[in-house]
């Protein structure tokens, strides 16, 4: 193919990007991801602080727009993400019981997933629950103290009645190796599948840089996930640096990914390295004048 997403697409993957509401405006933007990408994210417009600014108040501006320009060309959309300790606003921190912040998530599960049903190829339902380091232990948040282990099951639940179609996801960082943090959510997604709770692809965030590189057992990672009974995506990638070795890392996700039948596609954070979260470490394929860089090439090649 003569695109990421075509060249997916002829593998049969995909090939996404975070999109931005605030950047669709901008024409080499738009036409950039409009012409390689055939997924997209949106980078914020879903997440909780966005869409239920105020208890009950739901505001689907910039998520629809976001939605709406995919759809408009030809591509999917990821859901990213429900339930999630970061961007949340200062309302859902003062709930005060468990049983008060179980209806809360419930609820914001459910008109999320319904105002936007059958139109989201695969939700991050939940995101980021789990710590960093050798524990494997739940991360702290309100959902976590105040409802307890069950919040993720519960989430993953109320989410498969809300949209039966859309893949639900459970998404991190750090997880793309086999250590201590991949394995508790090996063991989550595990305990998941025994019990018939509803769980159907894990995402790997895949922020890269020197100090978390792209590890040696990635493709063996995934496959050990696949193996378990869920498809696994490459959801956030972004790797820092520049010229080959950038290149070749890009390669070595490219290759992971195409080498396992159930990892469904990559995504990228973000379409051009000006706007990157990490603008520092220009981890993108494009660099800030939409040029193509050497790891675009790289990952091209690759599909
Ligand atoms: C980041 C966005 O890229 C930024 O624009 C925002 O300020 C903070 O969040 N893990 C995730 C993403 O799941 O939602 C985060 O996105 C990056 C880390």
């Amino acid at each position: 193919g003569s695109t990421l997403g075509a060249a997916a697409a002829a593998k049969g993957k995909y090939f996404g990007t975070a999109l931005s509401n605030g950047h669709l405006g901008e024409a080499q933007y738009a036409q950039t991801a409009d012409r390689e990408f055939n997924m997209a994210t949106p980078e914020n417009e879903m997440k909780w602080d966005a869409t239920e600014p105020n208890r009950g108040q739901f505001t689907y501006g910039g998520g629809d727009a976001i939605l709406n320009h995919a759809q408009s060309h030809g591509m999917r959309t990821r859901g990213h993400t429900l339930v999630w300790h970061s961007q949340l606003p200062g309302w859902v921190n003062n709930i005060g019981t468990g049983s008060e912040l179980t209806q809360v998530m419930d609820n914001h599960i459910r008109n999320l997933m319904t105002h936007y049903k059958g139109k989201i190829y695969a939700w991050d339902v939940v995101n980021e629950a789990f710590q960093d380091g050798s524990s494997g232990a739940r991360r702290s948040s309100p959902f976590q103290n105040k409802i307890g282990n069950s919040f993720i099951e519960h989430a993953f639940q109320t989410a498969r009645s809300a949209d039966p179609a859309a893949k639900l996801c459970y998404n991190d960082y750090n997880i793309d190796g086999v250590n201590a943090k991949s394995n508790a959510v090996y063991n989550m997604v595990k305990d998941f599948k025994s019990r018939n709770i509803p769980i159907d692809c894990v995402g790997f965030q895949g922020h890269f840089n020197s100090q978390s590189p792209v590890p040696s057992d990635f493709q063996q990672n995934l496959q050990r996930f696949v193996d378990l009974g869920v498809s696994v995506q490459i959801t956030e990638l972004d790797i820092a640096g520049s010229g080959q070795a950038q290149a070749d890392n890009y390669t070595k996700v490219t290759r992971a990914c195409l080498a396992i039948s159930r990892c469904d596609g990559i995504t990228v954070w973000g379409v051009t390295d000006k706007y990157s979260w990490r603008s520092g470490d220009t981890p993108l394929l494009f660099d800030g004048n939409y040029q193509k860089k050497q790891a675009y090439n790289s990952v091209l090649a690759a599909l």
